[in-house]
C-alpha cells in the first residue's frame, strides 16, 4: 500500500467510482467526500467487491468549508485530490444556474484553498470537451479555440480552468491537471458499478440501454439532418475504465512531479468519431439486443460534430484509450442487467 492517500470527491458518482477503484487497484489509499446528490452509498459496496477494499468514506457536501476542513484534519495523509463533485445535467443547469454556479465554483474554491495549508501537491480537474463548443476544425488539440459556454453548465467548467490557472499562476505550492473528458460511456467489467441516472436519463447510453430492457418505449434519436455522413451527430465515447485510468497517471505525474509544469491539460478521448447511428449498430451488434429507435428533431444546443485529437495525452501522459466500442457497449449491457437483476431498474 501506498502512503500518500488520495481525496477523491464525488467518489461515488460514475467516473468517480471508477477512478476509486483504479486508485485501490494501484495500491492508493482513497477517501471519498460525497453528498450523495447523485449517488448512493452502495456504490461503496461494489467498489469493495471488486478491489477488496472499502474505501473511506466521508458523507458531506464540498462546499461546506468546516466539513472539509474536519476531513483534512482526520486525513492528514492526503497528498492529492481528484474533484469530481459537481453538477452536470446540462437542461438542469439553464433552470437552476445558481445552483451550478455555486455548487461546481464553491466546491473548487474550497478544495484549493486548504491544499496549500494541508500540504496537498496536485489536484486533477474534471473538465470536458463542452469548453470547445463546436469546433471549426475536427480532431479538436488542447490549442483548439475555447468558444463561448451554451449553458451554465459548461461555463462553470471554463471558469474553473480559469480559476486553477490563476491559483497557480498566483504562486500556489500545488499543481493541477486538467482532463477535458470526451463522452464518457460503459461501466466497470464485473458489472459491479456502472452509471446510475436519476430519472429519465438524459445523456445517450443510459437511455439506449433503457430502451433496449423495455424500461422506455424507444430510443429518440435527435435528428438525421446533420452535415455527417449518415445525418446523426458525432461524439468521442471514451470507456470509463479507459478515463479512470487516466486520473490515476494524471495524479501520480503530480505525486512524483514528473512534469516541470504547474499546471496542464490533457484531451481525454479515444480520437474516433462515432455517430449516433453507428453507436446503436454497435450496441446491437455487441449484444445481439435489438434498440427500439426512432429519429425525432434535433435537441436544441447540441453539437454537430466533435472528437478528440488525444495525442498529447498518448505522447505526455503515457496514457491511451485501449477499450474496443463493442465491448464498451457489452459492458454497459451488463450493467443494465445487473441493475434489473438488483431490482432497481
Ligand atoms: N442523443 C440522442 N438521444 C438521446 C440522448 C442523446 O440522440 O436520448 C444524442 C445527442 O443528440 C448527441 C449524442 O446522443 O448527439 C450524445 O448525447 P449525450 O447527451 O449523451 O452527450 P452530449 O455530447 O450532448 O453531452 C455530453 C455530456 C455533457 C457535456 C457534453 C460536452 O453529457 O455533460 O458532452 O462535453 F457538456
Amino acid at each position: 500500500m501506498k502512503t500518500e492517500r488520495i481525496l477523491v470527491t464525488g467518489g461515488t458518482g460514475y467516473i468517480g467510482s471508477h477512478t476509486v477503484v483504479e486508485l485501490q487497484q494501484a495500491g492508493y489509499p482513497v477517501v471519498i467526500i460525497d453528498n450523495l446528490s447523485n449517488s448512493d452509498s452502495a456504490v461503496l459496496d461494489g467498489i469493495e467487491r471488486i478491489t477488496g477494499i472499502r474505501p473511506d468514506f466521508v458523507e458531506a457536501d464540498c462546499t461546506d468549508i468546516e466539513a472539509l476542513k474536519a476531513l483534512f484534519a482526520k486525513y492528514p495523509d492526503i497528498k492529492g485530490i481528484i474533484n469530481f463533485a459537481a453538477s452536470k445535467a446540462v437542461g438542469e443547469s439553464m433552470e437552476k444556474p445558481i445552483l451550478y454556479y455555486r455548487n461546481n465554483l464553491n466546491t473548487l474554491m474550497n478544495l484549493l484553498e486548504l491544499m496549500a495549508p494541508n500540504h496537498v501537491k496536485g489536484i486533477v480537474f474534471s473538465s470536458s470537451c463542452t469548453v470547445y463548443g463546436e469546433p471549426d476544425v475536427n480532431p479538436v488539440t488542447e490549442q483548439s479555440p475555447i468558444k463561448k459556454a451554451t449553458s451554465p453548465y459548461g461555463n462553470t467548467k471554463q471558469i474553473s480552468e480559469e480559476i486553477i490557472t490563476d491559483v497557480i499562476n498566483a504562486g500556489a505550492p500545488f499543481k493541477s491537471i486538467i482532463l477535458r473528458y470526451f463522452n464518457p460511456v460503459g461501466a466497470h467489467p464485473s458489472a459491479e458499478i456502472g452509471e446510475l441516472p436519476n430519472g429519465v436519463p438524459q445523456n445517450l447510453i443510459p437511455y439506449l440501454t433503457q430502451a433496449a430492457m423495455g424500461i422506455r418505449k424507444e430510443l429518440s434519436v435527435f435528428g438525421n439532418d446533420y452535415n455527417t455522413p449518415d445525418g446523426s451527430c458525432i461524439r468521442d465515447y471514451i470507456n470509463v475504465v479507459d478515463l479512470a485510468k487516466a486520473h490515476v497517471i494524471a495524479v501520480e505525474r503530480m505525486l512524483q512531479d514528473k512534469s516541470e509544469d504547474k499546471i496542464e491539460i490533457f484531451n481525454l478521448g479515444t480520437g474516433n468519431g462515432v455517430s449516433v447511428l453507428e453507436l446503436i449498430n454497435a450496441f446491437e451488434h455487441a449484444t445481439g439486443v435489438k434498440v427500439p429507435h426512432k429519429i425525432v428533431g434535433r435537441r436544441a444546443g447540441d453539437i454537430e460534430k466533435v472528437w478528440a485529437n488525444p495525442e498529447h495525452a498518448n505522447n505526455v501522459l503515457g496514457w491511451k484509450a485501449e477499450s474496443d466500442i463493442e465491448d464498451t457497449m457489452r459492458s454497459a449491457w451488463a450493467w443494465q442487467c445487473r441493475l434489473r437483476e438488483r431490482g432497481i431498474m
